[in-house]
């Protein structure tokens, strides 16, 4: 290992004392950001661990953290060469792979600006207000009805085995112009077997850092590149059917628009086509595969926090009762009037913290936080889990208490202390889903609450211990669910 040598005035980072080969493995332990959390008390907002012999920046006070990603965004906007990063989109990832800064910031572009083109902009609809709130609404109710008829079969209901598919219709609606069924074997295996994903490529996976554990008959590791492999498999198909079909007079969906700017590159005398097709098309892959299992874990969690709290769920109920009515679907533009169920996911974002760290970034260049310096090429965790429940910041941070989000009377939403929750990352590499993320989980949310009435099975009390992984998931469960009065018979 070669040491870069430390500028005059800057200290090393502090941490603890790593062990030769494994290096602080062991102190990491199977819940990271508790670990790193506990950590962070003994040496400060900012300190290094080593995993394998490789050193990791970790940041977890939220100055430190605001300072990194925004006020010194370039110097940490990287990504780290992990082993399991590799495989992701066949290493050719927009979120996971090392990019050079010109190229990323070409794809994230064109990722945001077909995220608004066929999600965010006003459609031509009179009864929707844009193309995401009519997926929503419409998967909203096909998943209120399958509910309908898993209850009347089975008595209970797996809550992410049918929320999963709902939320991947929406994202494949504005990616692939489709839309599966819930009896669908193809999308039914692809999506419901992300936990290997994720929990390989959680952060601190001893694997990504220590080469000669690659070696050892690793079940989990095996599992994560054949769930990647299946992965690429099926977005090429649906690619490969979008060029065989492709009309420039009439772009269907976001793969065709991509198709399209490739097109349109070619006959550009002065493009220099740093970017590869392969590349730009390939944005589908991220935008499908971060997009299905991030919101349809918050769902499911929504759904165990409102089985946990049945008052919450009926205050919550009451709130759409007054301000909606019984008469007609929730639409986005209800937000506003729908603060305690505003209130209620930012809690829900804060407490389950289910994406415990960003994606590792690494740093571009030698730099420097808090008078530590920090040479290129270090990898850096973000942690999110840390900073939502930094006792600092929060009142009571174990109690989940989405009243800490309004006004005193309860009749205000408090803006400043909403933008303290940390569940997106911050800066140049912050989620490019947010918008779309924040009102898919508001709109199936208040479509769902509205109509049914969520509790658990008789003697079984969901385990809400969260799985460490990239999104934490709570343990598979069974609930149930009624309707409401006035939604007994589905699809009304
Ligand atoms: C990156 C959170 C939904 C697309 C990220 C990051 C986080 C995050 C923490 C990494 C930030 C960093 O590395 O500093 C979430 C959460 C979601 C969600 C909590 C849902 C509740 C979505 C959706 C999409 C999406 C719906 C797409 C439609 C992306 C992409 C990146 C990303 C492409 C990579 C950005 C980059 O590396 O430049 N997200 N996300 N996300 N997200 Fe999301």
């Amino acid at each position: 290992v070669t040491r870069t040598k430390i500028p005059e005035g800057l200290q090393p980072l502090p941490g603890p004392k790593p062990l030769p080969l494994i290096g602080n493995v062991l102190e990491l332990g199977r819940n990271p950001h508790l670990s790193l959390t506990a950590m962070s008390k003994h040496y400060g907002p900012v300190f290094q661990i080593q995993i394998g012999t490789r050193p990791v920046a970790v940041l977890g006070g939220i100055e430190v953290v605001r300072q990194a990603l925004i006020k010194q965004g370039e110097e940490f906007s990287g990504r780290p060469d992990l082993y399991s990063f590799s495989f992701i989109n066949d290493g050719k990832s927009l979120a996971f792979s090392t990019d050079q800064a010109g190229v990323w910031r070409t794809r994230r572009k064109l990722a945001q600006s077909a995220l608004r083109s066929f999600a965010i902009i006003e459609g031509q609809s009179a009864e929707y207000s844009c193309s995401l709130e009519e997926h929503i609404s419409k998967e909203g109710l096909y998943l209120i009805e399958r509910l309908h008829n898993v209850m009347e079969t089975n008595g209970g209901f797996d809550p992410f085995r049918h929320i999963v598919v709902s939320v991947a219709n929406v994202i494949c609606g504005i990616c692939f112009g489709r839309r599966y069924n819930h009896d669908d074997r193809e999308l039914l295996n692809l999506v419901n077997m992300s936990d290997e994903f994720n929990q390989v490529a959680g952060s601190g996976n001893p694997a990504d850092f220590i080469p000669f554990l690659r070696l050892l008959p690793s079940t989990s590791m095996k599992k994560f590149v054949d769930i990647n492999r299946r992965f690429n498999v099926f977005i090429h198909k649906i690619v490969r059917e979008h060029y065989d079909t492709y009309d420039k007079d009439n772009i269907r969906d976001i793969t065709d628009s991509l198709i399209d700017h490739c097109e349109d590159r070619k006959l550009d005398e002065n493009s220099n086509l740093q970017v590869s097709d392969e590349k730009i098309v390939g944005i589908v892959n991220d935008l499908f595969g971060a997009g299905f299992d991030t919101i349809s874990t918050a769902l499911s969690w929504s759904v165990v926090y409102l089985v946990a709290y049945p008052e919450i769920q009926e205050r919550l109920h009451e709130e759409l009762k007054e301000n909606v009515g019984m008469d007609r679907t929730p639409h986005l533009v209800d937000k506003p009037n729908l603060i305690y169920l505003e209130a209620f996911i930012l809690e829900i974002f804060r407490h389950s913290s289910f994406l415990p760290f960003t994606i590792p970034h690494c740093t571009t260049k030698n730099t420097s936080l808090n008078g530590y310096f920090i040479p290129k090429d270090t990898c850096v965790f973000i942690n999110q889990w840390q900073t939502n429940h930094d006792p600092e910041l929060w009142k009571e941070p174990s109690l989940f208490n989405p009243d800490r989000f309004l006004s005193a009377d309860g009749t205000e939403l408090n803006k400043m202390e909403g933008e303290k929750v940390m569940l997106f990352g911050l800066g140049k590499r912050r989620c490019v889903g947010e918008v779309i993320a924040r009102s898919e989980v508001f709109l199936f949310l208040a479509i769902l609450i509205q109509r049914l009435k969520f509790s658990s099975m008789p003697g079984q009390i969901p385990d809400m211990t969260p799985e460490y992984g990239l999104t934490m998931k709570h343990k598979r469960c069974l609930l149930r669910c009624t309707a409401r009065p006035g939604f007994e018979s589905p699809g009304t």
